[in-house]
Protein backbone atom coordinates (compact mmCIF):
# COMPACT_ATOMS: atom_id res chain seq x y z
CA UNK A 1 0.00 0.00 0.00
CA UNK A 2 1.97 3.14 1.44
CA UNK A 3 4.90 3.01 -0.45
CA UNK A 4 7.80 3.27 1.80
CA UNK A 5 10.91 5.45 0.65
CA UNK A 6 13.39 5.30 3.12
CA UNK A 7 14.65 8.25 1.20
CA UNK A 8 11.61 10.25 1.54
CA UNK A 9 11.31 13.36 4.03
CA UNK A 10 9.38 13.51 7.27
CA UNK A 11 8.14 16.43 9.74
CA UNK A 12 10.00 15.74 13.28
CA UNK A 13 6.47 15.74 15.05
CA UNK A 14 2.98 15.97 14.68
CA UNK A 15 2.87 19.58 16.28
CA UNK A 16 5.17 20.40 13.76
CA UNK A 17 3.21 18.81 10.91
CA UNK A 18 0.15 21.23 12.52
CA UNK A 19 2.08 24.15 12.49
CA UNK A 20 3.27 23.85 8.79
CA UNK A 21 -0.08 23.11 8.14
CA UNK A 22 -1.68 26.13 9.63
CA UNK A 23 1.37 28.01 8.23
CA UNK A 24 -0.05 27.19 5.03
CA UNK A 25 -3.30 28.27 5.72
CA UNK A 26 -2.69 31.64 7.69
CA UNK A 27 -1.00 34.00 5.05
CA UNK A 28 -2.24 36.72 2.70
CA UNK A 29 -6.08 35.11 2.34
CA UNK A 30 -6.76 35.47 5.59
CA UNK A 31 -6.18 39.29 5.95
CA UNK A 32 -5.66 40.42 2.45
CA UNK A 33 -8.34 38.39 0.30
CA UNK A 34 -10.15 37.76 3.22
CA UNK A 35 -11.32 41.38 3.73
CA UNK A 36 -11.49 42.17 0.68
CA UNK A 37 -13.44 39.83 -0.83
CA UNK A 38 -16.01 40.63 1.88
CA UNK A 39 -16.20 43.98 1.84
CA UNK A 40 -17.00 43.39 -1.93
CA UNK A 41 -19.69 40.75 -0.88
CA UNK A 42 -21.48 42.53 1.95
CA UNK A 43 -20.30 41.15 4.74
CA UNK A 44 -21.85 39.49 7.08
CA UNK A 45 -24.02 37.10 4.72
CA UNK A 46 -21.06 36.23 3.15
CA UNK A 47 -19.16 35.98 6.52
CA UNK A 48 -22.33 33.43 7.23
CA UNK A 49 -22.14 31.26 3.91
CA UNK A 50 -18.24 31.76 4.67
CA UNK A 51 -18.13 29.77 7.44
CA UNK A 52 -20.94 26.77 6.58
CA UNK A 53 -18.72 26.40 3.30
CA UNK A 54 -15.71 26.00 5.94
CA UNK A 55 -17.45 23.69 8.38
CA UNK A 56 -19.78 21.31 5.65
CA UNK A 57 -17.61 21.03 3.14
CA UNK A 58 -13.94 22.73 4.16
CA UNK A 59 -13.36 20.33 7.30
CA UNK A 60 -13.98 16.93 5.53
CA UNK A 61 -12.29 17.67 2.40
CA UNK A 62 -9.22 18.72 4.78
CA UNK A 63 -9.12 15.33 6.22
CA UNK A 64 -9.47 13.83 2.95
CA UNK A 65 -6.22 15.39 1.96
CA UNK A 66 -4.45 14.75 5.04
CA UNK A 67 -5.82 11.10 4.93
CA UNK A 68 -4.63 10.39 0.88
CA UNK A 69 -1.45 12.13 1.34
CA UNK A 70 -0.44 9.90 4.77
CA UNK A 71 -1.24 6.87 3.10
CA UNK A 72 0.24 7.45 -0.26
CA UNK A 73 3.72 9.21 1.35
CA UNK A 74 4.07 10.86 -2.16
CA UNK A 75 3.49 14.42 -4.08
CA UNK A 76 -0.15 15.47 -5.39
CA UNK A 77 0.24 13.17 -8.76
CA UNK A 78 2.21 10.56 -7.34
CA UNK A 79 -0.62 9.99 -4.55
CA UNK A 80 -3.04 9.62 -7.01
CA UNK A 81 -1.34 7.28 -9.24
CA UNK A 82 0.06 5.41 -6.47
CA UNK A 83 -2.95 5.02 -4.97
CA UNK A 84 -5.25 3.97 -7.79
CA UNK A 85 -3.01 3.32 -10.89
CA UNK A 86 -4.42 3.58 -14.29
CA UNK A 87 -7.47 5.29 -13.46
CA UNK A 88 -8.49 9.17 -14.38
CA UNK A 89 -8.30 10.57 -10.49
CA UNK A 90 -4.69 11.66 -11.30
CA UNK A 91 -6.51 14.75 -13.58
CA UNK A 92 -6.59 16.05 -9.63
CA UNK A 93 -3.09 15.84 -9.33
CA UNK A 94 -2.39 17.64 -12.00
CA UNK A 95 -4.85 20.48 -11.70
CA UNK A 96 -3.03 20.92 -8.12
CA UNK A 97 0.41 21.15 -9.54
CA UNK A 98 -1.37 24.11 -12.36
CA UNK A 99 -3.00 25.52 -9.21
CA UNK A 100 0.60 26.02 -7.53
CA UNK A 101 2.16 28.04 -10.22
CA UNK A 102 -1.25 29.93 -10.73
CA UNK A 103 -1.84 30.70 -7.10
CA UNK A 104 1.94 31.35 -6.32
CA UNK A 105 2.60 33.53 -9.27
CA UNK A 106 -0.11 36.19 -8.01
CA UNK A 107 0.30 35.31 -4.40
CA UNK A 108 4.24 37.12 -5.06
CA UNK A 109 2.68 39.99 -5.86
CA UNK A 110 0.71 40.70 -3.32
CA UNK A 111 3.66 39.62 -0.80
CA UNK A 112 6.27 41.88 -2.66
CA UNK A 113 3.52 44.96 -1.84
CA UNK A 114 3.81 43.63 2.10
CA UNK A 115 7.57 43.31 2.18
CA UNK A 116 7.71 46.53 0.20
CA UNK A 117 5.57 48.30 3.14
CA UNK A 118 7.63 46.41 6.40
CA UNK A 119 10.83 48.25 4.71
CA UNK A 120 8.99 51.37 4.78
CA UNK A 121 7.90 51.05 8.61
CA UNK A 122 11.85 49.77 9.29
CA UNK A 123 12.57 53.42 7.87
CA UNK A 124 10.10 54.83 10.13
CA UNK A 125 6.80 55.06 8.02
CA UNK A 126 5.95 55.82 4.42
CA UNK A 127 4.67 59.55 4.21
CA UNK A 128 1.34 59.77 3.12
CA UNK A 129 0.75 63.31 3.91
CA UNK A 130 3.76 63.85 1.41
CA UNK A 131 1.94 61.63 -0.75
CA UNK A 132 -1.43 62.88 -0.44
CA UNK A 133 -2.84 60.43 1.62
CA UNK A 134 -2.35 56.59 2.12
CA UNK A 135 -4.84 55.65 -0.92
CA UNK A 136 -2.04 58.17 -3.36
CA UNK A 137 0.90 56.24 -1.95
CA UNK A 138 -0.34 53.04 -2.41
CA UNK A 139 -0.78 54.08 -6.00
CA UNK A 140 1.90 55.70 -7.00
CA UNK A 141 3.63 52.24 -5.77
CA UNK A 142 1.90 49.68 -6.98
CA UNK A 143 0.92 50.70 -10.33
CA UNK A 144 5.25 51.34 -10.88
CA UNK A 145 6.81 48.95 -13.38
CA UNK A 146 10.07 48.07 -11.64
CA UNK A 147 9.96 48.38 -7.34
CA UNK A 148 7.50 46.19 -7.41
CA UNK A 149 8.94 43.28 -9.30
CA UNK A 150 11.96 43.67 -7.10
CA UNK A 151 10.15 43.04 -3.78
CA UNK A 152 8.19 40.13 -5.33
CA UNK A 153 11.72 38.72 -6.16
CA UNK A 154 12.40 38.98 -2.56
CA UNK A 155 9.83 36.77 -1.87
CA UNK A 156 10.18 34.43 -3.77
CA UNK A 157 13.68 34.21 -3.53
CA UNK A 158 13.22 33.80 0.63
CA UNK A 159 10.26 31.16 -0.47
CA UNK A 160 12.63 28.70 -2.54
CA UNK A 161 15.22 29.32 0.42
CA UNK A 162 12.99 27.61 2.63
CA UNK A 163 11.99 24.95 0.41
CA UNK A 164 15.40 24.80 -0.76
CA UNK A 165 16.35 23.87 3.20
CA UNK A 166 14.10 20.98 3.29
CA UNK A 167 11.13 19.82 5.19
CA UNK A 168 12.22 19.82 8.57
CA UNK A 169 14.87 22.82 9.25
CA UNK A 170 12.51 24.57 6.58
CA UNK A 171 9.64 24.44 6.62
CA UNK A 172 9.27 22.91 9.69
CA UNK A 173 11.29 25.32 11.71
CA UNK A 174 9.98 28.59 10.15
CA UNK A 175 6.28 27.87 11.13
CA UNK A 176 7.06 27.17 14.59
CA UNK A 177 8.51 30.31 15.75
CA UNK A 178 5.68 32.63 13.14
CA UNK A 179 2.35 31.63 13.56
CA UNK A 180 2.28 32.35 17.53
CA UNK A 181 3.86 35.68 17.39
CA UNK A 182 1.09 36.37 14.03
CA UNK A 183 -1.79 35.24 16.32
CA UNK A 184 -0.90 37.78 18.89
CA UNK A 185 0.06 41.00 16.99
CA UNK A 186 -3.63 40.44 15.13
CA UNK A 187 -5.06 40.28 18.58
CA UNK A 188 -3.84 43.48 19.64
CA UNK A 189 -3.81 45.71 16.92
CA UNK A 190 -7.96 44.39 16.50
CA UNK A 191 -8.00 45.22 19.98
CA UNK A 192 -7.37 48.84 19.58
CA UNK A 193 -9.10 48.92 16.22
CA UNK A 194 -12.18 47.98 17.89
CA UNK A 195 -11.77 51.47 20.00
CA UNK A 196 -11.71 53.84 16.82
CA UNK A 197 -14.81 55.56 16.03
CA UNK A 198 -16.38 53.02 12.65
CA UNK A 199 -16.59 49.78 15.28
CA UNK A 200 -19.95 50.10 15.54
CA UNK A 201 -20.56 50.06 12.07
CA UNK A 202 -18.25 47.58 11.21
CA UNK A 203 -19.67 45.29 13.59
CA UNK A 204 -23.37 45.70 11.80
CA UNK A 205 -20.91 44.85 8.75
CA UNK A 206 -19.74 41.75 9.88
CA UNK A 207 -22.53 40.50 11.70
CA UNK A 208 -25.80 41.69 11.55
CA UNK A 209 -26.61 40.11 7.92
CA UNK A 210 -28.36 42.02 5.11
CA UNK A 211 -30.47 38.99 4.01
CA UNK A 212 -31.09 40.29 0.68
CA UNK A 213 -27.12 40.06 -0.25
CA UNK A 214 -28.10 35.89 0.04
CA UNK A 215 -29.86 36.54 -3.27
CA UNK A 216 -26.95 37.45 -5.06
CA UNK A 217 -25.58 34.29 -6.62
CA UNK A 218 -21.90 35.69 -6.81
CA UNK A 219 -22.35 35.52 -2.84
CA UNK A 220 -21.81 32.10 -2.68
CA UNK A 221 -18.89 31.31 -4.95
CA UNK A 222 -16.93 33.97 -3.52
CA UNK A 223 -17.64 32.66 -0.16
CA UNK A 224 -16.78 28.91 -1.36
CA UNK A 225 -13.62 30.09 -3.46
CA UNK A 226 -12.77 32.11 -0.22
CA UNK A 227 -13.17 29.05 1.67
CA UNK A 228 -10.89 27.29 -0.54
CA UNK A 229 -8.07 30.12 -0.62
CA UNK A 230 -8.55 30.20 2.75
CA UNK A 231 -7.88 26.71 4.00
CA UNK A 232 -5.16 26.00 1.04
CA UNK A 233 -7.42 23.29 -0.47
CA UNK A 234 -8.13 21.22 -3.34
CA UNK A 235 -4.40 21.98 -5.00
CA UNK A 236 -2.98 19.04 -2.45
CA UNK A 237 -0.95 21.25 -0.51
CA UNK A 238 -2.23 19.46 2.55
CA UNK A 239 -1.75 16.12 0.55
CA UNK A 240 1.82 17.01 0.56
CA UNK A 241 2.23 18.15 3.92
CA UNK A 242 0.34 14.93 5.32
CA UNK A 243 2.96 13.01 3.23
CA UNK A 244 5.78 13.89 5.47
CA UNK A 245 3.85 11.98 8.11
CA UNK A 246 5.09 9.21 9.60
CA UNK A 247 1.82 6.59 9.75
CA UNK A 248 1.44 6.51 13.34
CA UNK A 249 0.28 10.03 13.33
CA UNK A 250 -3.24 10.69 14.24
CA UNK A 251 -5.19 13.20 11.58
CA UNK A 252 -8.75 14.47 12.73
CA UNK A 253 -7.98 16.59 15.12
CA UNK A 254 -5.02 18.35 13.28
CA UNK A 255 -8.02 18.98 10.59
CA UNK A 256 -10.60 20.54 12.87
CA UNK A 257 -7.63 22.80 14.53
CA UNK A 258 -6.35 24.06 11.44
CA UNK A 259 -9.58 25.20 9.80
CA UNK A 260 -11.09 26.57 13.56
CA UNK A 261 -7.43 28.62 13.54
CA UNK A 262 -7.63 29.83 10.32
CA UNK A 263 -10.90 31.04 10.35
CA UNK A 264 -10.74 32.58 13.76
CA UNK A 265 -7.60 34.86 11.65
CA UNK A 266 -9.76 36.10 9.07
CA UNK A 267 -12.69 37.15 11.66
CA UNK A 268 -9.90 39.13 13.98
CA UNK A 269 -8.54 40.32 11.18
CA UNK A 270 -11.89 41.36 10.35
CA UNK A 271 -12.10 43.23 13.58
CA UNK A 272 -8.81 44.75 12.88
CA UNK A 273 -9.66 46.14 9.43
CA UNK A 274 -13.52 46.74 9.02
CA UNK A 275 -13.32 49.38 11.82
CA UNK A 276 -10.55 51.17 10.26
CA UNK A 277 -13.14 51.03 6.97
CA UNK A 278 -15.57 53.20 8.44
CA UNK A 279 -13.04 55.23 10.40
CA UNK A 280 -11.32 56.68 7.82
CA UNK A 281 -14.11 56.37 5.30
CA UNK A 282 -12.88 54.06 2.76
CA UNK A 283 -15.40 51.89 0.62
CA UNK A 284 -15.08 48.08 1.83
CA UNK A 285 -16.04 46.99 -1.73
CA UNK A 286 -13.29 48.93 -3.06
CA UNK A 287 -11.13 45.61 -3.74
CA UNK A 288 -7.32 44.09 -3.62
CA UNK A 289 -5.89 47.44 -2.51
CA UNK A 290 -7.81 47.43 0.98
CA UNK A 291 -5.61 46.64 3.45
CA UNK A 292 -2.78 48.52 2.05
CA UNK A 293 -4.63 51.69 2.22
CA UNK A 294 -6.36 51.10 5.21
CA UNK A 295 -4.24 49.76 8.20
CA UNK A 296 -1.45 52.60 7.24
CA UNK A 297 -3.93 55.44 8.17
CA UNK A 298 -4.50 52.91 11.46
CA UNK A 299 -1.12 53.49 12.20
CA UNK A 300 -0.42 56.85 11.19
CA UNK A 301 -3.07 58.00 13.91
CA UNK A 302 -1.33 56.09 16.45
CA UNK A 303 1.82 57.75 18.14
CA UNK A 304 3.63 53.58 18.45
CA UNK A 305 1.78 53.63 15.13
CA UNK A 306 5.25 52.96 12.95
CA UNK A 307 6.19 49.92 15.77
CA UNK A 308 2.81 48.37 14.92
CA UNK A 309 2.98 48.88 11.32
CA UNK A 310 6.30 47.86 11.51
CA UNK A 311 5.48 43.98 13.63
CA UNK A 312 2.82 44.10 11.22
CA UNK A 313 3.94 44.11 8.03
CA UNK A 314 6.57 41.93 8.82
CA UNK A 315 4.56 38.95 10.38
CA UNK A 316 1.68 39.13 7.52
CA UNK A 317 4.87 38.92 5.02
CA UNK A 318 6.12 36.29 7.05
CA UNK A 319 2.50 34.75 6.91
CA UNK A 320 3.06 34.64 3.32
CA UNK A 321 6.24 32.96 2.77
CA UNK A 322 4.90 30.45 4.78
CA UNK A 323 1.84 29.77 2.76
CA UNK A 324 3.67 30.57 -0.14
CA UNK A 325 6.28 28.02 0.96
CA UNK A 326 3.56 25.34 0.74
CA UNK A 327 2.37 26.54 -2.43
CA UNK A 328 6.00 26.23 -4.12
CA UNK A 329 6.51 22.53 -2.27
CA UNK A 330 3.59 21.45 -3.94
CA UNK A 331 5.47 21.61 -7.44
CA UNK A 332 8.56 20.83 -6.14
CA UNK A 333 7.71 17.36 -4.82
CA UNK A 334 6.03 16.58 -7.77
CA UNK A 335 8.91 17.55 -10.34
CA UNK A 336 11.84 15.75 -7.41
CA UNK A 337 9.93 12.66 -7.93
CA UNK A 338 9.06 13.17 -12.03
CA UNK A 339 12.09 14.35 -12.91
CA UNK A 340 14.63 12.68 -10.87
CA UNK A 341 15.72 16.48 -9.37
CA UNK A 342 17.19 17.07 -6.00
CA UNK A 343 15.28 19.41 -3.89
CA UNK A 344 17.59 22.55 -4.59
CA UNK A 345 17.29 21.93 -8.57
CA UNK A 346 13.79 21.64 -8.78
CA UNK A 347 12.95 24.28 -5.94
CA UNK A 348 15.40 26.80 -7.56
CA UNK A 349 14.01 26.19 -11.68
CA UNK A 350 10.29 26.46 -10.26
CA UNK A 351 10.63 28.92 -8.17
CA UNK A 352 11.95 31.00 -11.39
CA UNK A 353 9.40 30.40 -13.47
CA UNK A 354 6.77 31.05 -11.00
CA UNK A 355 9.01 34.54 -10.01
CA UNK A 356 8.17 34.88 -14.44
CA UNK A 357 4.75 33.64 -14.48
CA UNK A 358 3.80 36.62 -11.75
CA UNK A 359 5.74 39.63 -13.55
CA UNK A 360 2.76 39.81 -15.95
CA UNK A 361 0.47 40.19 -12.47
CA UNK A 362 2.38 42.77 -11.06
CA UNK A 363 2.11 45.12 -14.79
CA UNK A 364 -1.23 44.42 -14.87
CA UNK A 365 -1.60 47.35 -12.54
CA UNK A 366 0.82 49.88 -14.30
CA UNK A 367 1.97 49.85 -17.52
CA UNK A 368 -0.51 46.54 -18.26
CA UNK A 369 -3.68 48.06 -16.70
CA UNK A 370 -5.72 47.95 -19.96
CA UNK A 371 -5.53 44.37 -19.94
CA UNK A 372 -8.58 42.35 -19.20
CA UNK A 373 -8.23 38.36 -19.29
CA UNK A 374 -11.28 36.53 -17.73
CA UNK A 375 -14.42 39.10 -17.92
CA UNK A 376 -13.41 42.52 -16.63
CA UNK A 377 -10.92 41.00 -14.23
CA UNK A 378 -7.30 42.72 -14.87
CA UNK A 379 -4.11 39.90 -14.82
CA UNK A 380 -3.82 39.23 -10.78
CA UNK A 381 -7.65 38.89 -10.23
CA UNK A 382 -7.89 36.60 -13.27
CA UNK A 383 -5.14 34.54 -12.33
CA UNK A 384 -6.72 34.57 -9.22
CA UNK A 385 -10.67 34.09 -10.41
CA UNK A 386 -9.15 30.51 -12.67
CA UNK A 387 -7.43 29.08 -9.62
CA UNK A 388 -9.84 30.09 -7.02
CA UNK A 389 -13.14 29.31 -8.43
CA UNK A 390 -12.75 27.12 -11.03
CA UNK A 391 -9.57 24.92 -10.21
CA UNK A 392 -9.48 24.82 -6.23
CA UNK A 393 -13.36 24.12 -6.07
CA UNK A 394 -12.83 21.11 -8.92
CA UNK A 395 -10.19 19.69 -6.95
CA UNK A 396 -11.82 19.91 -4.04
CA UNK A 397 -14.77 17.74 -5.32
CA UNK A 398 -12.15 15.32 -7.25
CA UNK A 399 -10.76 14.71 -4.00
CA UNK A 400 -14.17 14.04 -1.99
CA UNK A 401 -15.28 11.57 -5.26
CA UNK A 402 -11.84 10.02 -5.03
CA UNK A 403 -11.57 8.74 -1.22
CA UNK A 404 -15.84 8.53 -1.42
CA UNK A 405 -15.90 6.62 -4.05
CA UNK A 406 -12.86 5.46 -5.46
CA UNK A 407 -11.54 3.60 -2.23
CA UNK A 408 -13.28 1.01 0.32
CA UNK A 409 -15.14 2.77 2.66
CA UNK A 410 -13.81 0.56 5.30
CA UNK A 411 -10.19 1.39 4.12
CA UNK A 412 -11.00 5.02 4.39
CA UNK A 413 -12.38 5.02 7.70
CA UNK A 414 -8.65 2.83 8.54
CA UNK A 415 -6.90 4.90 6.76
CA UNK A 416 -8.25 8.51 7.69
CA UNK A 417 -7.90 7.11 11.57
CA UNK A 418 -11.63 7.81 12.38
CA UNK A 419 -12.61 3.96 12.52
CA UNK A 420 -15.95 2.83 12.46
CA UNK A 421 -17.13 5.57 14.38
CA UNK A 422 -20.28 7.56 13.89
CA UNK A 423 -18.37 10.68 12.74
CA UNK A 424 -16.42 8.63 10.02
CA UNK A 425 -19.31 7.53 8.25
CA UNK A 426 -20.67 11.27 8.89
CA UNK A 427 -17.40 12.08 7.18
CA UNK A 428 -17.68 9.37 4.54
CA UNK A 429 -21.19 10.77 3.09
CA UNK A 430 -20.05 13.68 3.29
CA UNK A 431 -17.83 13.69 0.71
CA UNK A 432 -19.56 10.90 -1.12
CA UNK A 433 -22.82 13.28 -1.37
CA UNK A 434 -23.00 16.34 0.28
CA UNK A 435 -19.79 18.19 -0.72
CA UNK A 436 -19.52 17.24 -4.48
CA UNK A 437 -23.61 18.45 -4.64
CA UNK A 438 -23.13 21.37 -2.44
CA UNK A 439 -19.42 22.57 -4.98
CA UNK A 440 -21.68 21.97 -8.34
CA UNK A 441 -24.63 23.58 -6.76
CA UNK A 442 -23.15 26.41 -6.25
CA UNK A 443 -21.09 26.35 -9.77
CA UNK A 444 -24.09 26.10 -11.51
CA UNK A 445 -26.16 28.84 -9.24
CA UNK A 446 -23.42 31.62 -9.47
CA UNK A 447 -22.61 30.76 -13.48
CA UNK A 448 -26.68 31.44 -13.85
CA UNK A 449 -27.27 27.97 -15.09
CA UNK A 450 -29.14 26.79 -12.55
CA UNK A 451 -31.95 29.20 -10.78
CA UNK A 452 -33.74 27.22 -7.69
N1 LIG B 1 -4.17 29.53 2.44
C1 LIG B 1 -3.27 30.54 1.99
C2 LIG B 1 -3.76 31.89 2.48
O1 LIG B 1 -4.79 32.00 3.06
C3 LIG B 1 -3.11 30.56 0.49
C4 LIG B 1 -2.86 29.21 -0.11
C5 LIG B 1 -3.76 28.67 -1.03
C6 LIG B 1 -1.75 28.47 0.28
C7 LIG B 1 -3.57 27.41 -1.56
C8 LIG B 1 -1.54 27.19 -0.26
C9 LIG B 1 -2.45 26.68 -1.16
O2 LIG B 1 -3.13 32.86 2.28
NA1 LIG C 1 -5.96 31.26 5.05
Amino acid sequence: MSTSNPMREQWNSRLGFMLAALGSAVGLGNIWRFSYVAGENGGAAFLLIYLICIALIGVPIVMAEFTIGKRAQSDVVGAFQSLAPGKPWVIGGFLGVASAFIILAFYGVVAGWSIYYFLQYLGGGPDLAGAGGSEAFFGSFHTGAVFPLLWQFLFMFITVGIVFVGVKKGIEKSNKLLMPLLAILVLILAGYSMTLDGAGEAMAFLFSPDWSALADPGVYIAALSQAFFSLSLGMGALITYGSYLKQKEKLPGAAAGVATMDSLFAIVAGLMIFPAVFTFGIEPGSGPGLVFVVLPEIFDSLAVGPIFGLLFFFLLSAAAVSSGVSLLEVAVAYFMRQMNWSRKTASVIIGSIIFVLGIPASLGFGAWSTVTIIGENGILDSMDFLASYIFLPLGGMIIALFIGWGWKKSDALQASDFGETTLGTIWIWILRIVAPLAILAIFLYSTGIWTP
